[in-house]
């Protein structure tokens, strides 16, 4: 009857509560097998037809070991045994073995926990294999991390670079500041009207030092690329090699975000806490010292123009004002790369011009990508600008290099 009901009521609301509810009911039913399969001699003991092993097997799901627990507990009691250290151990199925279960399963439930939570596909970030505990490198540091840097086969990249020809030449000197690769990525969504294929077959590689635009309209890709690249949404193919680390694999990707700063399109803020608050929570989570952590918040709120608002609730900042906490969040613990997806959107003209000059003094010595929508803020911003349209790279080059392509700008004649 229970179980009927949760089923309905998890039809209908359809979230993981019911499931949890649902999951409860059914489990906690098993009591029920323990107690029509109890009998009572003639002093009223109790003793389970069942035999002892599978009474344990029971006990794995809590509820049925709390209820044996209860049961056996008030027995004692009306048998006026009572509960001592000496009568937890009386009868075939004594009190002492439900608690004992009971304990273990907190610990079961959480190793179990542990692990839905790694190989679940969830909205976001890379899942693990089922078996990933059982892999050497799950437990040896040194054979995940002490592996050469990862380089993508030169057959494959040069198969993707061919793809757009509209590429600008890289110097030579340049090339040794090629720390972000992207090797012909694609993402295809799979939803109730068929595929969506948002990105179809990036190959675009991203320089240090230089500030680098994902120019496109809506729904070019520039989300799920930047989204890709932070380990939100796994690539359907292709990869990106950054700093030497695959996103494709989790262990690289966990070492990718401790130097990795992401403003995403839309704001993470919790609405009851201060811009301050906020910032000492990414840099705790960040790992900051404590003895720097006062001194860095000082700074980022100085840097994005948040002084007078440090102490104030997020729910009462304007869309813009969250776009700039967003914006320090991204910056909080000097990383070495920054992905910023759309930042200025919302902005008035002055915080984005303040914006432009806090990015521009801030990119010596990292990688910024920024995607955006806005033709003068590329033009103003980037160093090398991508341009990607329906998910694909139509152009990338410097401003002057796509001007002179394009013939983008401003005829000059002498008549
Ligand atoms: N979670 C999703 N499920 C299905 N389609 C999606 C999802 N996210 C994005 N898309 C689709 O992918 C395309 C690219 O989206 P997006 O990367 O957000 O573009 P942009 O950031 O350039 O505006 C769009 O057509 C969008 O509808
Ligand atoms: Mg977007």
């Amino acid at each position: 009857m229970w179980c009927l009901v949760s089923y309905f009521v998890l039809l209908t609301l359809q979230v993981a509560g019911p499931v949890a509810v649902l999951a409860t009911t059914a489990v906690s039913s098993l009591f029920f097998i323990v107690s029509f399969t109890t009998r009572y001699d003639a002093n009223g003991t109790p003793s389970s037809v069942l035999p002892l092993p599978f009474l344990v097997f029971l006990c794995l799901s809590s509820p049925t070991a709390l209820s044996m627990a209860i049961e056996r507990a008030i027995y004692l009691d009306v048998a006026q045994i009572g509960l001592t250290w000496e009568s937890l151990y009386l009868g075939d199925f004594p009190l002492i073995i439900p608690i004992v279960m009971l304990a273990f399963d907190s610990l079961f439930y959480f190793c179990l926990a542990m692990w839905l939570d790694k190989v679940v596909p969830g909205e976001y970030g890379k899942k693990q294999p089922l078996c990933y505990c059982f892999q050497p490198k799950y437990w040896s540091s040194s054979l995940r991390y002490g592996a050469q840097d990862k380089q993508v086969d030169s057959k494959h990249a040069y198969e993707c670079v061919n793809e757009c020809e509209h590429i600008e030449p890289i110097p030579e000197e340049l090339k040794a500041l090629n720390k972000l690769r992207i090797f012909g990525i694609k993402k295809t969504y799979k939803t109730s009207s068929g595929p969506v294929d948002a990105v179809r077959g990036i190959t675009l590689d991203i320089y240090e030092n230089e500030i680098t635009c994902i120019l496109g309209h809506n729904g070019a890709g520039k989300t799920t690329l930047v989204n890709m690249l932070t380990g939100l949404t796994p690539p359907t193919e292709g990869t990106a090699i950054i700093y030497g680390k695959d996103i494709r694999d989790t262990y690289d990707m966990r070492e990718i975000r401790k130097f990795t700063g992401l403003c995403p399109q839309y704001d993470v803020l919790v609405d009851n806490m201060t811009c301050k608050e906020h910032l000492y929570l990414y840099a705790a989570l960040k790992g900051i010292k404590k003895s720097e952590v006062d001194w860095e918040v000082q700074k980022i709120l100085k840097d994005v123009d948040l002084i007078d608002k440090a102490d104030c609730f997020t729910r009462n900042l304007s869309g813009g004002q969250k776009r700039k906490l967003s914006v320090g969040i991204a910056f909080i613990g000097n990383p070495k790369i920054i992905f910023l997806d759309e930042p200025s959107a919302g902005m008035d003209p002055k915080s984005r011009r303040h914006l432009w000059t806090l990015l521009k003094n801030k990119k010596n010595g990292r990688i910024i990508l920024l995607s955006t929508h806005f033709m003068d803020e590329a033009d103003i911003l980037a160093d090398r600008k991508a341009i990607v349209s329906k998910g694909k790279l139509r152009c990338c080059g410097s401003s002057l290099y796509l001007k002179t392509k394009f013939g983008i700008g401003y005829n000059l004649k002498y008549v």
